[in-house]
């Protein structure tokens, strides 16, 4: 079995079955120096997430193919090969109160798989990102909801690609139009919406 990591191609031993199994034979029989990040190796920790011919997957419960073509997760800053920074640090302004009883988004790993299968950060690089929105969700505050206004919920555009690659399954599409619906409640505007008034159509529409 031939795979590529980073670009680079390595022959693996037919036995071996998952993506992590793979990296885990290359460090050890082939380059040393290969980065990549794993803990549990049971698909609970969210340590080990990349992507796989381009789909974020966690690469401890991922079956290798041969021909496949490892890469580090998208818009997270580069440390070495396959290791990212990570970007919970968008999680810092979270309130912890008032925690809603959600079994499903408790369960976010924080693999961080779904931020990195997101459109948007590639035209702004300022989006909040499903997994903090899910979380932004789960505690359910005044506080929370006046922070995904901006660079939050009305950037998202509902592609559902987030919900495609989480592997805990969560509805995090549905979250954010929970949060919507939650925000036009307590009076907030979809500023989109908003600019769409005043746009100027260039004639006048009475005529
Ligand atoms: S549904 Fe929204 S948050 Fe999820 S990937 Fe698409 S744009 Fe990003
Ligand atoms: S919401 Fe899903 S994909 Fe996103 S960080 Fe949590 S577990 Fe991972
Ligand atoms: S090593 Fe923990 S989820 Fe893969």
């Amino acid at each position: 079995v031939k795979i590529e990591v980073e670009k680079k191609e390595f022959e693996i031993e037919d036995k071996i079955q998952t993506i992590l199994e793979a990296l885990i034979y290359i460090k050890e029989n082939i380059e040393p120096n290969l980065a990549f990040r794993y803990h549990c190796k049971s698909g609970v920790c969210g340590s080990c997430s990349i992507r796989v011919n381009g789909i974020e997957k966690l690469s401890c419960v991922t079956k290798i193919n041969s021909g496949d073509k490892i890469a580090p997760l998208n818009y997270h800053t580069k440390l070495k090969d396959l290791v990212v920074s990570s970007k919970t640090t968008l999680l810092k302004n979270l309130n912890l109160e008032n925690k809603l009883d959600l079994e499903s988004e408790s369960e976010c790993i924080l693999c961080e798989s779904c931020y990195s299968s997101c459109p948007v950060i590639v035209i702004n690089s300022e989006f909040i990102g499903p997994f903090s929105l899910v979380r932004f969700y789960l505690y359910n505050n005044k506080s929370n909801l006046e922070k995904v206004q901006k660079n939050g919920i009305w950037d998202c555009t509902l592609c559902g690609n987030c919900n495609m690659v989480c592997p805990a399954g969560i509805d995090i599409k549905g979250d954010i139009l929970k949060l919507q619906s939650i925000s036009i409640q307590n009076g907030y505007v979809n500023p989109n919406l908003a600019n769409f008034d005043n746009f100027n159509f260039g004639f006048n529409p009475n005529f």
